[in-house]
């Protein structure tokens, strides 16, 4: 029996990387549906709900794992991507303590209770930073690769795509900190490659969304990037991964219930 069409999942719809993640994948041929997910509070929904057509629809399922899992149950989607994430300046405009703790791993835990609860287990595309190990320093490498390693444990087929630092002139909210990182960092990076320290460049430069979104629709649907972790250099733009490599049965298991 065919498998049914591929429909892609994905949180964080609103954000800088998700939002491009549900415009490319809405243009990527092999993918019908893509179901864009908005927390209902969300101050940027609206943007979001400006991209709805016949191939990407909106959802606001409030973030608790009934809801979420009646939801994903009844879309039955073959890929969840994982946008979500905060940062201390938001976290401290919304009153969120402990707040990589509470959205960057809280969150994480909570999707993939709801997805687990799904009859054919979808492929999880999780959205990392690099840097994520168990010895980082710091509360917010810290709680990525404790969400990592929950999204491994969870035994659902998977991909992480440890994305480097992520901007360019289309991010509209103001990130000023990134935006030196990134004017200071990548011309020294590009000299570096220059001088043949091309995998250093690759791994650190910084990437916009639309170049870190192309990575994770491709690594989602190849079967070589199934269950590991994509670093930053194979996101990029280097057309490593043919289309026609692409195997349909790499993108989920066999029922389990
Ligand atoms: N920025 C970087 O350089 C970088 C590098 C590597 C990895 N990453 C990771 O990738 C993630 C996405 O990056 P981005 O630049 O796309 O971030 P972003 O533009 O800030 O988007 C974050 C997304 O998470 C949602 N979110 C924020 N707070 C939430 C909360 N309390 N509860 C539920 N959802 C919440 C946002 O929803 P609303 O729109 O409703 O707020 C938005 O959809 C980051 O969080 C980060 O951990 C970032």
């Amino acid at each position: 029996m065919e498998p049914p069409d591929p429909v892609a999942f994905v949180f964080g719809a609103t954000g800088y990387v998700g939002q491009a993640v549900v415009e490319v994948a809405a243009r990527t041929a092999d993918v019908a549906r893509v179901i864009a997910h908005a927390r209902p509070d969300s101050p940027r929904a609206d943007e979001l709900t400006a991209l709805a057509s016949d191939r990407i629809m909106v959802d606001r399922t409030p973030l608790e794992v009934g809801s979420l899992s009646a939801t994903l149950t009844a879309s039955n989607p073959s890929h969840v991507f994982l946008c979500h994430g905060t940062t201390a300046h938001r976290a401290r405009q919304e009153g969120i303590p402990a707040p990589y703790e509470a959205v960057d791993l809280g969150l994480t835990q909570l999707i993939l209770e709801a997805v687990d609860a799904m009859a054919t287990p979808p492929r999880i595309v999780y959205l990392s930073a690099i840097g994520a190990s168990p010895r980082a320093r710091g509360a917010y490498l810290s709680a990525r690769w404790r969400a990592e390693e929950a999204v491994r444990a969870s035994g659902l087929p998977f991909t992480i795509c440890r994305a480097p630092l992520l901007g360019g002139p289309d991010r509209t909210e103001s990130r000023p900190l990134e935006t030196v990182a990134r004017t200071v960092a990548d011309p020294l990076l590009a000299a570096l490659g220059a001088v043949g320290l091309t995998r250093l460049r690759d791994r650190l430069s910084s990437m916009d969304a639309t170049e870190a979104a192309e990575g994770m629709v491709r690594s989602a649907f190849h079967y070589m990037t199934i269950n590991r972790v994509v670093e930053s250099d194979e996101l990029r733009r280097v057309g490593v991964y043919e289309r026609e490599r692409w195997a349909p049965e790499s993108r989920r298991d066999t029922p389990r219930h």
